[in-house]
């Protein structure tokens, strides 16, 4: 598809909601006792193929309405092999997350997934698991995965990458285990998982740098309900920013400490970015969030310490970089290798062919930038749905458009995505 050229962006909007918190909804809500009512769940093809699996293992789901479900939880222990293989699709956090799960319940599983997903790495997880007296075998590092159920202890794990996935295995593996479960982390991750447990009734406790579970009998929640996701926010954030004279508030969007790295980093480069209605809902901040467009941006740097909290928001740091002045380097992140696509090198060729001068770095990359629009020309999103969403940013903030090659991955997130962002152009 050719994505047009646009002057500005203006309105009021809300997003789906949050993929990391959707998918977590399925699989605690799995675990628990009774039923879960999980509201405005951010359906997605990610998401759905969470939805596929926790039915596979004996979790009746009921779709009361396109964004609202009631899991039938089958308690700690309840899940059940399927008859064949539970396919994963495009989704790490899901392969990741059961594979704790799976660790101490009864029976064999097998885990397998797309291509994108099956040159993901799976020895973080398979290794701290196994430390636990968990069987877990991959398959030269990657899918398929095969989990046989085996009593559990518990362990302190220093994870050698910061990785919320790998975090969220660990602890849900403990809830299973004899005696109590630590993960230290070099740089805090986003904690949906250490929060849903605690409103689930299990025993959690934070330091600073870690976090503990206790194994749990049982596990209950009434309801959740899920924020507008960050992620998909943030590709409207920045096209807004981008475009002088837009005027653009996400409402009720998730604010969680460690996913708005995005926030800071576009104040830092002199974007007007206002949060109202700042509240708590189910443990989780929410609010509001307003951007306005921007003649004059400035470089800034991202390194290691701050990463987490906008991994997912790289890629279009990239392209805020290529509008600022001054040279936006970005560091400590050889981690975008290791996500749907290595998003340093389709980040740097995608920029790369609408003009931008871009440089790839081993842990990231480094952006020159100028006041003036990129020209366009054709972007290929390699199948990686934040790509995707890159290339159609890109597009609207250009001079002449962008061909978008493989547009139809947004799906894998945000469905909705293109319709939105028509409802905004001015
Ligand atoms: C996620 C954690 C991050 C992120 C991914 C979702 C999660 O991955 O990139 O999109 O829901 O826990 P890592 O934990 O591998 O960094």
């Amino acid at each position: 598809m050719k994505v047009e050229p646009v002057a500005r962006l203006d309105g009021h909007i809300a997003v789906p909601g949050d993929k990391s918190i959707s998918h977590r909804a399925l699989l605690v809500g799995a675990v628990c006792d009774g039923e879960v009512l999980v509201r405005q769940w951010g359906r997605s093809g990610d998401t759905e193929s969470t939805l596929g699996a926790v039915r596979a293992l004996g979790v009746e789901v009921e779709e009361r309405d396109v964004d609202t479900l009631v899991v039938h939880g089958t308690g700690v222990r309840g899940l059940r092999p399927s008859d064949g293989p539970v396919d994963c699709g495009n989704a790490g956090t899901l392969v990741r997350l059961l594979a704790g799960l799976l660790a101490f319940q009864d029976g064999r599983f097998e885990l397998t997934g797309d291509e994108s997903l099956s040159r993901r790495p799976m020895d973080r997880i398979v290794l701290p698991l196994e430390r636990m007296g968990a069987s877990v075998e991959a398959t030269d590092g990657h899918l398929p995965l095969t989990v046989e159920g085996r009593p559990l202890r518990g362990i302190e794990y220093e994870l050698p990458v910061a990785s919320a996935q790998v975090k969220s295995a660990v602890l849900l593996a403990g809830l299973g285990a004899r005696g109590k479960t630590t993960v230290v982390e070099p740089v805090p991750t986003r904690d949906h998982t250490e929060l849903m447990l605690e409103a689930a009734g299990a025993r959690v406790r934070r330091g600073a740098r870690s976090v503990s579970v206790e194994p749990a009998a049982r596990l209950h929640l009434d309801e959740v309900l899920v924020p507008g996701d960050i992620s998909s926010a943030a590709p409207f954030l920045v096209a807004a920013a981008l475009l002088p004279g837009s005027s653009l508030t996400v409402h009720d969007l998730g604010l969680n400490p460690r996913r708005v790295g995005l926030l800071d980093v576009l104040e830092r480069m002199g974007v007007r970015v206002g949060v109202l209605n700042r509240r708590r809902v189910a443990g989780e901040l929410v609010g509001d969030v307003e951007v306005t467009g921007t003649h004059e941006l400035v470089a800034t740097r991202v390194g290691a310490a701050e990463v987490p909290a906008l991994v997912d928001e790289l890629p279009l740091v990239a392209l805020l970089g290529a509008f600022a002045h001054g040279e936006t380097v970005v560091t400590g992140a050889e981690e975008l290798r290791a996500k749907e696509s290595d998003r340093i090198e389709t980040v740097t060729a995608a920029l790369r062919a609408l003009g931008v001068r871009v440089e790839a770095r081993t842990d990231g990359f480094s952006v020159r930038g100028t006041p003036a629009r990129p020209r366009g020309g054709a972007v290929d999103a390699a199948g990686d749905h934040r790509i995707a969403m890159l290339g159609a940013v890109a597009g609207a903030v250009s001079r002449e458009g962008v061909r978008l090659e493989g547009a139809d991955s947004v799906g894998i997130s945000f469905p909705g995505f293109f319709d939105l962002l028509d409802s905004v152009v001015a």
